[in-house]
């Protein structure tokens, strides 16, 4: 695995496979990487011949006070974990070779209706700096797929949309979430609880999980048992941010007449927020 820091070692590399003859598939991340990421990289060794994976904290994704200082930088591990899973080129660019212009003039592709509300409500801008870096990979790379984790739910479906909307010939690709032993999503963010705080944490979960088995078996009062899942969210330590049951498609909040629904969640812990999410099948 090679490592290149600039858009014209990345793009003469990549050139270099593609004459080969060889699939291109893309792995973007921030780093600090966990088995969750490592699955999608290793999904990527399966349907591609040439894996390409992105480390870059992007500071066009991150609102004022949120922890864009603070995120863990880990590469040396992260080159070890990206090989072992099978990738052949790391893009680590800094924020100048992103962004060599600044952020404040940048050109921002903006996906409208499925960047709203939820994860889009509570952070603003948010979406519109992840599908801005993730256009600007596409073009770089120009892989013929790419994968994401159903973790962020939402910026998959923001991803599925940009692609369709601007016509870009990248098959996206969704994979599972990859959760600890005890139900928590894996997420860069969980080094950041404190061990009491980590002890909370599957309630977010386990929550999920009691709604989506409530769901199964029948049960059709959204409001009612939302302010339920909400209470007993409280009472193991969260803050919830938003908890929603919607259309996984759409992301429009659900009618009767969806036999597939998603349960998405934020909530704090402290200061640190975590997200989930599981999907219902009602047939
Ligand atoms: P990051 O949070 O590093 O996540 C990179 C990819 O890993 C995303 O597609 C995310 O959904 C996936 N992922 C994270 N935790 C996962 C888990 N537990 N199981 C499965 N997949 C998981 O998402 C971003 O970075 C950025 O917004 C990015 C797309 C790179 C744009 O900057």
């Amino acid at each position: 695995m090679i490592t290149v820091k600039t858009v014209r070692e990345l793009r003469a590399a990549v050139a270099r496979a593609r004459s080969e003859g060889k699939r291109i598939g893309l792995v973007p991340t921030m780093g600090n990487l966990h088995s969750g990421h490592v699955a999608l990289v290793a999904k990527a060794a399966q349907r591609a011949d040439f894996v390409v994976a992105s480390i870059f904290v992007n500071p066009l994704q991150f609102g004022a006070g949120e922890d864009l200082d603070n995120y863990p930088r880990t590469l040396a591990a992260d080159q070890e974990k990206l090989l072992e899973a099978g990738c052949h080129l790391l893009f680590a660019p800094g924020v100048e070779e992103m962004y060599p212009d600044g952020m404040a003039g940048q050109t921002i592709v903006s996906v409208p209706g499925v960047s709203e509300g939820l994860c889009g409500g509570s952070r603003p801008g948010h979406f519109d700096g992840v599908s801005t870096v993730v256009t600007k990979l596409f073009h770089m790379v120009q892989p013929d797929l790419a994968i994401f984790g159903e973790k962020d739910f939402q910026q998959l479906a923001v991803i599925r949309k940009l692609v369709r909307d601007l016509d870009l010939p990248i098959q996206i690709i969704g994979e599972p979430i990859v959760r600890a032993a005890d139900g928590l999503a894996l997420s860069s963010r969980n080094g950041y609880l404190s061990e009491a705080q980590r002890a909370s944490a599957p309630a977010l979960y386990r929550v999920l999980s009691e709604l989506a088995a409530t769901l199964r078996s029948g049960g059709h009062d959204y409001p009612a048992l939302l302010a339920g899942a909400n209470a007993r969210l409280s009472e193991a330590g969260f803050v919830p941010d938003y908890l929603e049951i919607r259309n996984p498609l759409t992301l429009q909040p659900a009618t009767p007449a969806d036999r597939q629904l998603v349960i998405l969640a934020a909530a704090r812990l402290g200061t640190t927020r975590l997200i989930d999410n599981l999907l219902v099948d009602l047939d």
